[in-house]
């Protein structure tokens, strides 16, 4: 392993783990590859921008011309896929983008990274592909039975990476992460969005009942999760990184309201997300065989985060223009009116 192309680096989760390979090894070159949606911020890659292990390109997983030419230009030898269209309840309202990255690109990635003789291709999955879990806990060897567009396309991505192990023995790993927060989460999820609107003393919309359960992870465990999978995983396996820290929706909107100092009154029960998932949950036995093991808990994960939002408003309040305030303006508006 010496030249790695990690696809969709700028953008949350993909930021935090290139942000700590850049600095744990200094002996891998070490290669961004984001299109740049409204999701993918150079902000977030501010602290390694100097590095001389670093290298910055843009463009389109799908694009298969672009993708031949990094993997020629930088000689790449192992593939870490963290691009995708991450966000449910725009699955919801726009599914193709969700086709066109998560299945079509991975798909491209996998064919590039074959005919160019990679070593090793990581592919970024996620807990919702076992849909909802009302009891118990999602071990690998489960079923997919993904319910929203954007799981199903995850889904569709990662079956594409275990194909091409099978069919043609590439050497892949699959990932599956739970609920992911910390900084520099695009503030349409739900840690950031309440945190920064709890901020400016607005309401906040918690779908339904907020009777929901999600099983949160610290972003800098996740990206310590994908390094070790990446180096210690065995070749054609997937591995669950839980957070085995499962919270009500209600409890940590809760939580990020007494943090702030702000008033429960803020809290706004809107019209739910259409087919949303009650429950996940998972177990990292598999991984933590392998060494993984989370070090935040939720408490100490939840109150970094917050201090981080309310220390670095430059980072989120020119974000929250344009693009977002249209989306916003799409997901909540009718919602919130709904209920007055
Ligand atoms: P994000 O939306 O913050 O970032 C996605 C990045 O991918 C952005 O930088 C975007 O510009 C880039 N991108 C999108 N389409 C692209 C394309 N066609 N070509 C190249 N780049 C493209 O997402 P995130 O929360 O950081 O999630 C990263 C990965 O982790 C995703 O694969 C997601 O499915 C998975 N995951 C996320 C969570 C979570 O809670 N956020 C949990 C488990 C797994
Ligand atoms: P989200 O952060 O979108 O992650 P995911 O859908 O991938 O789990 O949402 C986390 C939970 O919070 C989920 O149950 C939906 C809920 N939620 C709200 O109640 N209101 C909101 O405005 C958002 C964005 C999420």
């Amino acid at each position: 392993m010496k030249n790695i192309l990690v696809t969709g680096g700028a953008g949350f989760i993909g930021s935090a783990f290139l942000r700590h390979m850049v600095a744990a090894y200094p002996e891998y070159n070490i290669i961004c590859y984001d299109k740049l949606t409204y999701a993918g911020n150079v902000d977030n890659l501010l602290p390694v921008s100097d590095e001389e292990n670093y290298r910055f390109e843009r463009g389109d997983i799908a694009d298969r011309r672009a993708v031949q030419r990094a993997l020629e230009h930088y000689a790449i030898d192992t593939i870490v896929n963290f691009a995708a269209e991450s966000h449910v309840d725009r699955s919801i309202i726009e599914p193709d983008a969700f086709i066109h990255t998560d299945v079509v690109g991975a798909y491209i990635l996998l064919d590039e990274g074959r005919k160019h003789g990679i070593e090793r291709f990581c592919q970024v999955s996620t807990d919702e592909v076992y849909g909802d879990i009302e009891v118990g806990f999602s071990v690998e060897d489960d079923r997919f039975l993904p319910n929203s567009p954007y799981a199903a396309s995850k889904a569709g991505g990662e079956l594409m990476a275990r194909a091409y192990h099978v069919t043609y023995g590439m050497d892949i790993v699959i990932t599956r992460g739970s609920n992911t927060y910390g900084p520099y989460q695009y503030p349409e999820k739900l840690v950031p969005l309440f945190t920064t609107e709890a901020m400016d003393d607005r309401p906040l919309p918690l779908y339904g009942d907020g009777k929901q359960i999600r099983d949160w992870l610290y972003v800098d465990d996740h990206a310590r999760g994908v390094d070790c999978i990446l180096h210690f995983g065995k070749t054609g396996e997937a591995y669950n990184l839980a957070g085995e820290n499962q919270r009500h929706n209600i409890d940590v909107t809760r939580r990020i309201l007494e943090l702030l100092g702000k008033p429960a009154s803020l809290i706004r029960h809107v019209p739910d997300r259409e087919g949303h998932d009650r429950r996940y949950a998972m177990t990292a036995e598999k991984a933590r065989a392998l060494g993984w093991q989370r070090q935040y808990d939720f408490e100490d994960g939840l109150a970094a985060t917050v201090g981080w939002y309310q220390e670095n408003e430059w980072w989120w309040r020119k974000i929250k223009t344009g693009e977002y305030l249209e989306y916003y303006k799409r997901q909540y508006t009718e919602r919130l009116a709904s209920i007055r």
